[in-house]
């Protein structure tokens, strides 16, 4: 099994909205049985609560289903062997303040093409624009699962 962890501050917007779009392209690539999908904040303020109302919003309107809850990331989500998948630069620089350094930490945005000159998802908890923040994540996730197959070779 590939695991992937997305990781952002609260895990109750960012987050948890680009581990529902990745597992829904996982579920249309045929690769469930693969790929395992999961998110986490670098805080645990959240701990517990179902993800912020714009991002049920903004995913249920894009037809997808999550029933995760938020939790704080830890040292075991940081085995080597997945790809830690962060929200913006103070995320990875926390995450490697907090664990060191991580051979497949990236940021999503690393791996977007139709916004190339984005590099960290906004927070939509302070700017209020989950749809703009489904169609970075949706960009990024879709490059992330490209590069993925490629690299692990499935
Ligand atoms: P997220 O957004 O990192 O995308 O889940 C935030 C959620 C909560 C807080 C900050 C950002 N907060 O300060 O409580």
């Amino acid at each position: 099994m590939i695991h992937v962890i997305f990781v952002c501050l609260g895990n109750i917007c960012r987050s948890p909205m680009a581990e529902g779009v990745f597992a829904h392209l996982v579920a249309e690539a045929g690769l469930g049985e693969v790929v395992a999908v999961d998110s986490a904040g670098t805080a645990g303020y959240h701990t517990g609560e179902r993800p912020h109302r714009g991002t049920q919003q903004v995913l249920r309107e894009h037809g997808v289903v999550y029933n995760g809850r938020a939790r704080q990331v830890s040292q075991a989500d940081m085995n080597p062997a997945h790809w830690v998948v962060a929200m913006d630069g103070e995320n990875t620089a926390d995450l490697r303040r907090q664990f060191g350094e991580h051979p497949r930490l990236h940021r999503l945005l690393d791996f977007a093409t139709q916004h190339r000159h984005v590099q960290n998802v906004p927070d939509p908890y302070y700017t209020g624009n989950f749809e703009y923040v489904y169609e970075l994540v949706l960009d990024g996730c879709q490059g992330l699962l490209a590069h993925i197959r490629q690299a692990e070779g499935v």
